[in-house]
């Protein structure tokens, strides 16, 4: 590292490179896309993001700009010279960062090439026929050339690539292998290991020592995928997890310990009344009760005064985000609920993707049922209306007051009569919406089959599963996700693996309650910081200690309680959830990822920080982006005696997370009350 030349690291620029870069998958595009406030507060022009050219989600998300920057410029027409086709724009999300799109398509002529190469410089195999790597080395190979390109342009500056999981990880042990003068940062966002042995029965979270990885990524065909996560994981400056249960993962699975925790924040929107939130809540729950009533249509027995919406979302990973677990405790629940003559209903709803043809002839029904009721009432209204205005227009003193029976006409009645035997149904409302590929294999229908929750009128546990993800253009539930969110009452997420999981962490900051496990990222983050935390909303399974028994009845045991709540109750409780909302703001957890950047230039350029000469180049950083709220939002925020992410070091000195560090965070009677900064 001696022989590079000497470049400003205060002044630095910032590379962050992922495949879901204005393109929804799943988690990390809430990353990127909630993180780049901060971001492009902090560098403006200095950040851009890189990833593939998904042309369909890019021409929703990114407004095409002429590249400013001269080395930029350089870089992207030697490429484009070369047939290499790419988008620069702006990504249209708060913050506005730049961003770089590079068509994958555009460079597959070099792929056997880049495949040789991968084998040469590193030993990573690609068998054929496995399209996502070969998305992966395309890209990687596309990233490292443009890194490559780029430091030879500009040569004064330091700059920082942050990759973001292995689907975006070839390119660094290329820019090892190559020299490329800019520092590394891996964050992995789970582990391809850990992700597989988990959704198979495999007791993952006590064995996690003992794996013979490689035979195990060999059984399950991901061995060289596995690779080039390795790869990424060992040739990087700095290497960074999303959350402690994934740091000890990784240092098992992936054979290094992580330099520190970088823990996934939110862009918290804070509204000019404090309780606006809870005006959304009803109006998006009025939109809910529209949906019920039509899905339920023939069957709407129950009052949506009593009625308690509860959900799950996410991708499909039916054991990894635990829908087994909820499915079979909402079946105890039913049972509670019937038992104990509850007079509440509820209703779940499970948002998950999979292969579907179309939305069911039985629920586009159900709307068009009860909106042809709607119109046909709304007529009738009108007509007495009209009727009941000539009355009055004739009464004179002493004559009677018009009647109901003379205000609803006869031909009126035939119309209601009509609609409301048009609502008459012989089956059960429908627990799918959509025309399943595979419907008697599906593992959440045979679960709901198993469980015999069956949408009976006598059943108090009703289901709906929606097996795509929302948006207010659907003609069955017309609602966008984060309205769909705040219409809810509990959002349920029993996960067995989940790294981090946004899913409740935007519950919270909606003031929606959730339940999660202590095998999340995110439980255990709130577990560690808020004492009570149910009383805020936070509810915790746990999968960690307890047999799989003990913990569907928990799960069953906290929903039923919320089913006992008063109106008042939830109110409160909700106000409560909300007030969490600056633990998970980005403002606060953003400072992980500046002292991971710090760390990456501190490795990659020891002489910039040597001496008296040194530049204060973190303090730099922190007058730019606010440094953790000092306003506690919990009893036990203690954001003036730690960073979110300080359990681990992030720095030099120390050798990345030691096994305290990992069992410090869930043994809370450990610390020091000596410490804590605000009144106990
Ligand atoms: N999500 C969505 N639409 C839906 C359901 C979920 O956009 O209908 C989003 C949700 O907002 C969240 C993401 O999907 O940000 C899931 O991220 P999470 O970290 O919970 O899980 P991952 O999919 O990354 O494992
Ligand atoms: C919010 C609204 C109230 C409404 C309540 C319903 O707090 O501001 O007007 O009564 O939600 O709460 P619930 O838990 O019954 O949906
Ligand atoms: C991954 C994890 C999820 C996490 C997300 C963002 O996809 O499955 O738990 O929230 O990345 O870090």
């Amino acid at each position: 590292m001696a022989e590079r030349p000497q470049r400003d690291v205060t002044n630095h620029l910032l590379f962050e490179v992922g495949t879901e870069v204005a393109n929804r998958v799943g988690g990390i595009y809430s990353v990127l896309k909630s993180k780049a406030q901060v971001t492009t507060a902090e560098y403006g022009a200095s950040y851009t993001l890189l990833g593939p050219w998904n042309r369909a989600s890019a021409s929703v998300e990114v407004e095409e700009l002429e590249p400013k920057d001269p080395a930029l410029i350089d870089t992207i027409k030697s490429m484009n010279d070369r047939g290499i086709h790419t988008l620069y724009g702006r990504w249209l999300i708060d913050g506005a960062p730049r961003v770089l799109l590079f068509d994958t398509g555009s460079a597959y002529r070099f792929l056997d090439e880049w495949k040789a190469d991968l084998w040469a410089v590193a030993g990573i195999p690609s068998p054929p026929g496995d399209t996502e790597t070969n998305e992966t080395i395309v890209f990687g190979y596309l990233i490292a050339w443009f890194l490559g390109e780029f430091v030879y342009h500009e040569k004064k500056r330091a700059v920082i690539v942050q990759f973001h999981e292995w689907l975006a990880g070839v390119a660094i042990p290329l820019c090892k292998k190559r020299r490329i003068d800019v520092t590394t940062i891996f964050t992995t966002h789970a582990t391809l290991l850990g992700r597989y042995l988990c959704a198979g029965s495999v007791d993952f979270y006590n064995n996690l020592q003992w794996f013979d990885v490689d035979a195990e990524a060999g059984k399950r065909g991901i061995y060289h995928r596995y690779c080039i996560e390795r790869a990424a994981t060992h040739s990087c400056d700095v290497f960074t997890t999303v959350s402690h249960i994934t740091a000890y993962e990784s240092e098992h699975l992936l054979k290094r310990k992580p330099d520190g925790v970088l823990p996934n924040g939110l862009n918290v929107k804070k509204f000019s009344a404090t309780h606006e939130f809870q005006n959304l809540h009803q109006q998006a729950k009025q939109k809910l009760h529209d949906f019920v009533r039509g899905h339920f249509y023939g069957h709407n027995d129950f009052e949506p005064e009593n009625t308690l919406y509860l959900f799950t979302a996410g991708r499909y990973e039916y054991r990894n985000k635990g829908v087994d677990m909820f499915i079979e405790s909402l079946a105890r629940l039913n049972h509670r609920m019937k038992s104990t003559n509850s007079p509440m209903t509820v209703v779940a709803f499970i948002i998950m993707p999979a292969q579907t043809q179309s939305l069911t002839v039985e629920a586009l029904k159900g709307q068009a049922v009860i909106k042809s009721l709607h119109d046909t009432v709304n007529m009738i209204s009108e007509n007495v209306a009209k009727r009941l205005f000539e009355r009055s227009l004739t009464w004179h003193e002493g004559g009677d007051l018009p009647e109901d029976k003379d205000l609803i006409s006869a031909q009126d009645k035939i119309m209601l009569r009509r609609r409301l035997f048009a609502m008459k149904r012989n089956n059960l409302p429908p627990i799918v919406t959509h025309n399943m590929t595979n419907d008697a294999e599906d593992p959440v229908l045979c679960q709901i089959r198993r469980c015999q929750l069956f949408n009976h009128p006598s059943d108090r546990v009703k289901i709906v599963f929606h097996p795509e993800f929302l948006n207010s253009n659907n003609p069955v539930l017309p609602m966008d996700y984060d309205d769909f969110v705040r219409g809810t009452h509990l959002g349920v997420f029993p996960s067995y693996y989940e790294p981090w999981g946004y899913t409740p962490a935007e519950c919270t900051v909606m003031g929606v309650p959730s339940i999660t496990t202590n095998l999340s990222g995110f439980g255990c983050y709130m577990e560690e910081l808020i004492e009570n935390a149910q009383d805020y909303g936070i509810y915790i399974v746990d999968r960690r200690t307890k047999g799989i028994d003990d913990s569907v009845n928990q799960l069953a045991e906290y929903m039923f309680d919320f089913t006992k709540k008063s109106k008042r109750q939830r109110i409160n409780q909700r106000n409560r959830t909300e007030r969490l909302s600056d633990l998970l703001d980005w403002k606060r957890m953003g400072m992980e990822y500046v002292k991971a950047r710090q760390l990456a230039l501190r490795r990659a350029y020891p002489d910039a920080f040597d001496g008296a000469e040194e530049p204060d180049f973190f303090g730099a950083s922190e007058m730019k982006i606010s440094r953790p709220l000092s306003e506690p939002g919990s009893p036990r925020d203690r954001s003036g005696m730690m960073t979110p992410g300080d359990f681990a070091s992030l720095q030099e000195g120390r050798e990345g997370l030691s096994t305290e560090d990992y069992i410090a965070w869930k043994l809370p009677e450990e610390e020091d009350p000596e410490e804590y900064t605000f009144p106990l």
